[in-house]
Formats: C-alpha cells, sequence, structure tokens
C-alpha cells in the first residue's frame, strides 16, 4: 500500500533521528537554531561540500560571532577569510547581507521566504532552507538531491523541467508546520547518503516501502514499456 503524507514524514524524521549527519552548523534537538549560524552554512554550502565547508563556518563564527559582528568587518578581511572556498561573489554577497540585516533588520534574519529572497546571495533555495532550519516554517528547500529522491519515490523522468515543478508540489505536499528544519534536511541527509546518485542504499531507506522505482528495479524490463531515466543508477 503506497503511504500516506503523514506516514512518509513521520518514518523520514523517525529515520533522521537516528541517521541524522552531525554537522557543526546543526542545532542539537531541543536547541533553538541560530538563523545567522544557518544562513552563513547555507551560503558557504551553495557552490561547496559539506567536507570543505565545516572548517569555514567554524571559522567564521569564532572570528565574527553575531552577524554585526560580520557587518562591521572590513571588506578585506571577509574576501581573505573566504579564500579557498572560490565563487567571490558569494564573499561579497555575504558582506553586503551581513550590513543589510544589521542596519535595516536590526540584526535579525527575516523569517518570511519572500523577504530572505529579496537578501543579497539569497536565491530560491536558500530561502527555503532558512525559513525551514531557523524558523521552523513549512519551506521545502529543493535542490538536485531532493529532485532525485523524489522523482525515485514517484519514478518520474528527472531531466525534464516540468518534472521539477511537479517535485517542488510533491514536497510541498509531504512538508508539515511541525518540525519542517529536521524534515528539509532529512531530505539533504537521505540524498546525501542513502538515495546517492550511483548505488543506492535501498534496504537503509525509510522510504523503501512506496518508492516506485525501488519496485520498479525489481520487475523484469518490459520490452515496449517507457525506459525509465534513473532506473536506480
Ligand atoms: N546542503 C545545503 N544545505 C545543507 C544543510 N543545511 N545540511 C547539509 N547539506 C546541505
Amino acid at each position: 500500500m503506497t503511504p500516506t503524507a503523514p506516514q512518509l514524514r513521520r518514518s523520514l524524521l523517525d529515520w533522521y533521528d537516528q541517521c541524522r549527519r552531525e554537522l557543526p552548523w546543526r542545532a542539537q534537538p531541543g536547541e533553538v537554531p541560530d538563523a545567522y549560524a544557518v544562513w552563513l552554512s547555507e551560503i558557504m554550502l551553495q557552490q561547496t561540500t559539506v567536507a570543505t565547508v565545516a572548517g569555514y563556518w567554524r571559522a567564521f563564527i569564532d572570528r565574527w560571532p553575531r552577524v554585526e559582528d560580520l557587518a562591521r568587518a572590513a571588506p578585506d578581511d571577509v574576501m581573505h577569510a573566504w579564500q579557498g572556498l572560490g565563487y567571490y561573489a558569494r564573499a561579497r554577497n555575504l558582506h553586503a547581507c551581513a550590513k543589510h540585516v544589521a542596519n535595516m533588520h536590526d540584526g535579525r534574519f527575516p523569517a518570511d521566504e519572500a523577504l530572505l529572497r529579496g537578501l543579497p546571495g539569497i536565491g530560491d533555495y536558500t530561502a527555503a532552507a532558512i525559513a525551514a532550519i531557523a524558523y521552523g516554517r513549512p519551506a521545502v528547500p529543493v535542490d538536485g538531491n531532493v529532485v532525485r529522491v523524489l522523482a525515485r519515490m514517484h519514478a518520474l523522468p528527472t531531466p525534464l523541467p516540468a518534472v521539477r515543478t511537479h517535485i517542488m508540489r510533491l514536497a510541498e505536499t509531504l512538508v508539515a508546520a511541525d518540525r519542517s528544519g529536521d524534515f528539509a534536511q532529512a531530505l539533504m541527509d537521505l540524498g546525501a547518503t542513502v538515495c546517492t546518485p550511483r548505488r543506492p542504499r535501498c534496504p537503509a531507506c525509510p522510504w523503501r516501502v512506496g518508492c516506485a522505482a525501488l519496485a520498479g528495479a525489481a520487475r523484469p524490463p518490459r520490452r515496449h514499456g517507457r525506459v525509465p531515466v534513473d532506473p536506480l543508477a
């Protein structure tokens, strides 16, 4: 039987409680997340791996513990501290955003996705990530990992732009007001550690029941059927 949205949500969150990655910017269970710390991690993670970001994130937080500290930093110091992360427009936008939040928002990042999208360096994905992770808003940051997970769940062909819109709608039907930050991070972790591009670890997946790609992979191929784009590569 196909699991319902609440069942999928529950099984993913239960899995996350057991298997979540310990990442330095993540609030511990019961802790209130710091929007500045979340924002900083999301900007760094835009084009850089988790492993590389960890050290840079710690160095920035130690040197500039609050958004006001970063706002007051000399531009050269910020650029220098960013060295090695690449994509230097991110560092310039980071500094501009810190100044904007410090001066125009009283040092508090907005919780609303539309307001977040108006800040330098924050696009759709980052706005959704901050809204969900820092403020518990029912938003789902949809990146390539999340597209892959949901496309497999529903056996959708992945390269089509129209499918992406459909997947964003699907993601919205899954998220709830309760623990939406954990839900977003659980989807990220599932895509990064279980539902990987190649050789996914399906036996370890909390969504193996109900995954159309997994069910399809277990069936003998049909001679004249449509060829799935990602038969669990
Ligand atoms: N990639 C983008 N945002 C992330 C996050 N908060 N945790 C892990 N990977 C991410």
